[in-house]
């Protein structure tokens, strides 16, 4: 019987390199999908799902992150005068979301490390991890929640997200190797962090989000350096190949990679094209770039 799913952890601590320098100053997680940061979209699918608490894991640059999810009372004080009274109510809900706990990644040792980090703020309990560097949109229940009713299925199994990816591409991800079972489950028998090219056991692709089962804990104590020289959430995961077990998820609706430069820019535009307000200029504008190119 598997434990409800109260928690969930959002590493936040990574130095955005990719985005300098945009984010010299701003956490990465801050940087804006049209107008809304894509922590407050990932924050926004976990409260979806049923989370609770969310636990954000910081580096430097934290209070940008904590300023965000509280009240702004001088900001509203303002607006509320100019009587942009809609706006200081989508503000205020924004605090209201989830409880979101910060806590901090002191060295920069991975994204395994990163998670063991939230251990005492979680505590013995199952996890939600959710990496807001990967967006979901489509569908009832995006992401996490998919993940999270999988958990309830797999009976104490850690379950992963994946996605087949092109071959070539799977030296950019953590790979799952499994067998199928009639749910359409991935029973995962070997997971390999960032894969040389030409070594991967298949092309299924962890995509950024977990539910694990409390045996994580010890098992991220106790994971070794790994690619890249840090300590890896895929190499703690396969310990529970012998122990709870896990399964990998193929998760349905669209993933945008929010860490890759053009999978930003695609994430803003197809976001900005399911909002009224935007997809009719945003589209005569998109042709007209197009004809002009
Ligand atoms: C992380 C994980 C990797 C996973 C990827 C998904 O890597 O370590 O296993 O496939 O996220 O986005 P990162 O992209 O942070 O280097």
């Amino acid at each position: 019987m598997s434990q409800k799913v109260r928690t969930a952890v959002i590493p936040a601590a990574g130095l955005g390199t990719r985005f300098l320098p945009a984010s010299k100053a701003v956490p990465k997680e801050m940087l804006p999908i049209v107008d809304v940061p894509t922590i407050q979209l990932v924050v926004e699918e976990a409260a979806a799902a049923g989370i609770e608490q969310v636990v954000v894991v910081n580096g430097r640059n934290k209070s940008a992150i904590e300023d965000h999810f509280d009240h702004a009372y001088e900001l509203e004080n303002i607006l509320e005068s100019r009587g942009k009274s809609e706006m200081v109510a989508e503000l205020r809900k924004i605090a209201n979301i989830a409880q979101i706990v910060s806590v901090r990644q002191k060295q920069a040792l991975g994204l395994g490390h990163a998670i063991a980090c939230a251990h005492p703020a979680v505590g013995d309990e199952p996890v939600a991890i959710l990496l807001a560097d990967d967006l979901f949109d489509g569908g009832e229940n995006p992401g996490i929640g998919q993940l999270i009713k999988a958990y309830g299925e797999c009976g104490g199994a850690g379950v992963v997200a994946v996605m087949e990816v092109p071959e070539g591409q799977e030296h950019k991800y953590g790979i799952v190797d499994g067998e199928l079972d009639e749910r359409g489950f991935w029973k995962v028998t070997g997971l390999v962090e960032k894969p040389a090219p030409g070594t991967a056991p298949s092309r299924l692709a962890i995509i950024g989000r977990y539910v694990l089962p409390p045996e994580i804990w010890p098992a991220l104590e106790t994971t070794k350096t790994g690619h890249g020289g840090g300590i890896q959430l895929t190499d703690a995961m396969v310990s529970l190949i012998d122990g709870p077990g896990l399964y990998a998820i193929p998760i349905e609706g669209n993933r945008y990679d929010a860490g890759d430069k053009i999978g930003f820019l695609h994430a803003n535009l197809a976001f900005a094209l399911k909002r009224d307000d935007l997809r009719e200029p945003l589209l005569a504008l998109m042709k007209k770039m197009l004809d002009e190119a």
